[in-house]
């Protein structure tokens, strides 16, 4: 596992080679398992495989966003939804100073993907970045429920090196800031 968290890269080139089918369901299966506040599981995912819908996807992307290609050219694309009023609330009440916990548990199941996608030697990308409402309506999302993050998935056609990350000594504190 340590090994697959150092060596996930955001994969924005994918082969023509489709995904297997056990290998997606494994996929929705480590996204099935991500934790979530209070065991809620507001996450829902849609599995985008049709060239079309891809296709119109990958045009609500922010301007000259790197991943634009990659939307149209994986073979699946997993849409990360959730339903923000489920997350950090009890009987209704919000009840720690952030609202948006929600982003939170989808952050998890994000990453259970892209890991579980790089396990079985697939690529991936969080897509953040694009016209959140216009892909909602595309995607038949139902309200109360938000799209949040896009994730192409397939075979790598590209092997990036790593982008620089801080080290320890810049982000770690030990016993108070
Ligand atoms: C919440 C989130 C949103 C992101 N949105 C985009 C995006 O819109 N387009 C893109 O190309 N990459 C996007 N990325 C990928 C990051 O750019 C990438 O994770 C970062 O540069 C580190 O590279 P690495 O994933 O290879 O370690 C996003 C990542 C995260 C976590």
């Amino acid at each position: 596992m340590a090994d697959i968290i150092r060596e996930r890269r955001s994969i924005r080139r994918f082969t023509d080679q489709p995904i297997e089918r056990d290998k997606l369901e494994r996929i929705i299966e480590a996204a099935r398992w991500a934790p979530s506040w209070g065991n809620l599981q507001c996450c829902e995912i849609v599995i985008v495989e049709g060239i079309e819908e891809k296709r119109k996807l990958a045009g609500l992307l922010t301007a000259k966003n790197p991943a634009s290609r990659a939307m149209e050219n994986a073979p699946v694309l997993i849409a990360v939804c959730g339903r923000p009023d489920k997350s950090g609330y009890y009987k209704g009440k919000q009840i720690t100073r952030y609202q948006h916990w929600f982003m939170y548990d989808l952050g998890l199941v994000s990453q259970n993907i892209c890991l579980k996608a790089c396990e079985l030697g697939l690529g991936s990308v969080i897509v953040g970045s694009f016209d959140h409402p216009e892909a909602e309506k595309l995607l038949n999302v139902p309200g109360g429920c938000e799209l949040v993050a896009l994730i192409p998935v397939g075979y790598p056609d590209h092997s990036p090196s790593p982008p620089k990350r801080k080290s320890v000594e810049d982000f770690v504190h030990y016993g108070s800031f």
